[in-house]
């Protein structure tokens, strides 16, 4: 059942806030974090190690930022295909934790099985309670988004990331980086977010303008810094996926190093630049592009993009937000940008060519 809309991805994409809100009912409880039995007490490891595959692999992208940071917890990552065969060595005092929609992916489960008895604890988080991943585990963690049938992940990734941001504030908490208040601040920032993302989930109309002319282009760039690199990953392969359009992710300050040289008028350049400490940065090299003559798409907020001055292309206006949850936000225009763009040139959205949504297989 579509709910009234044209494709299970446009109604799983509209279905966030209110999946999130049920994650956030499951690990928050009277202001506390709360994990199912037996609990991970972070103070206990010295590292951790994340691997899954595509959208999964870019939301272990995002955490390892937000792990390093608030947690000072250092964080390894890998795509399981390449994890596994490459057989690192894990130091004591580790744990693996194995991020999956489906809980089947083979590669994933094969680097799974690769850590047993290796590191100190196996955690997931995973969509399907009763699948293989999370019968392994020592902690599976449900990501409670409910069925998802498009092959395009989208809440998914958006309650992937909500749990990645819960555990990354407990772990500030276990190893002493946050106070009581800072917890409870960073909650509030975490619970702010379905709000947040029906303000943005009404940019859609404006996104299906966007996407028209999205639609011409051959190649696509995204830019990010920081976590909002992993989102430009996650744009690209969206983007990829469904309107088969050649896309790109890259660090804003990796441009420089040889990706400009794509740059002209016939390649649009979307930039994710929530108004952060590397906003500057990443304007700077948005500015690089344009003096080349590239079509900046913005995707920002209203002071953003009032500093960023004249000159883009076109500008998506998202709403405010802590810099700490701006990377779950802005997989919503990420999404539409691509869902729309698909639209317009007719592929199909929710079977597209060549992908399972479940790979078995490697
Ligand atoms: O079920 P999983 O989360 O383990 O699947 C991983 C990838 O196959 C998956 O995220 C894939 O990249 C999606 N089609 C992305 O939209």
């Amino acid at each position: 059942d579509k709910g009234g809309h044209k494709h299970f991805m446009a109604k799983e994409i509209a279905e966030q806030p209110s999946v999130l809100t049920n994650a956030l009912g499951y690990y928050i409880q009277d202001g506390n974090i709360v994990l199912p039995d037996p609990g991970l007490d972070f103070a206990q490891i010295d590292r951790l190690t994340m691997v899954a595959c595509g959208t999964a692999f870019y939301a272990c992208l995002v955490a390892k930022y937000w792990f390093e940071q608030i947690a000072r917890l250092p964080v390894e990552i890998d795509v399981a295909s390449e994890f596994r065969y490459r057989e690192p060595p894990i130091p004591k005092g580790t744990a693996a934790l194995f991020v999956s929609q489906s809980g089947e992916t083979a590669d994933t489960l094969a680097a799974l099985r690769y850590c047993e008895g290796k590191v100190d604890k196996i955690v997931s988080v995973v969509n399907v309670p009763e699948s293989s991943i999370a019968r392994e585990s020592d902690l599976p963690l449900p990501i409670l988004a409910g069925t998802e049938i498009g092959v395009a992940s989208t809440k998914a990734f958006t309650c992937q990331l909500t749990v990645l941001a819960i555990l990354a504030i407990k772990a500030a908490q276990d190893r002493g980086h946050m106070n009581a208040d800072q917890v409870a601040e960073a909650l509030e920032q975490v619970k702010s977010v379905p709000g947040l993302m029906s303000h943005a989930l009404a940019l859609g109309e404006r996104m299906k303008t966007m996407s028209r002319k999205l639609a011409e282009a051959r190649d696509i760039l995204f830019l990010g810094r920081g976590p909002m690199y992993a989102l430009a990953h996650e744009g690209a392969l969206k983007l990829k996926e469904i309107s088969y359009i050649h896309a790109e992710a890259y660090a804003s300050g990796e441009l420089k190093h040889g990706p400009i040289a794509l740059v002209d008028e016939h390649v649009p350049v979307i930039v994710m630049a929530p108004r952060d400490a590397l906003f500057e940065k990443t304007i700077s090299n948005m500015q690089e592009v344009m003096a080349r003559g590239g079509k900046v798409l913005l995707i920002t907020d209203k002071q953003g993009a009032k500093e960023a001055g004249p000159g883009v292309w076109d500008t998506i206006l998202m709403p405010e937000v802590a810099p700490f949850v701006a990377p779950i936000l802005y997989a919503i225009p990420a999404q539409l940008l691509a869902y729309h763009t698909a639209v317009a040139k007719g592929t199909d959205v929710d079977q597209p060519r060549n992908l399972a949504k479940s790979v078995t297989v490697e």
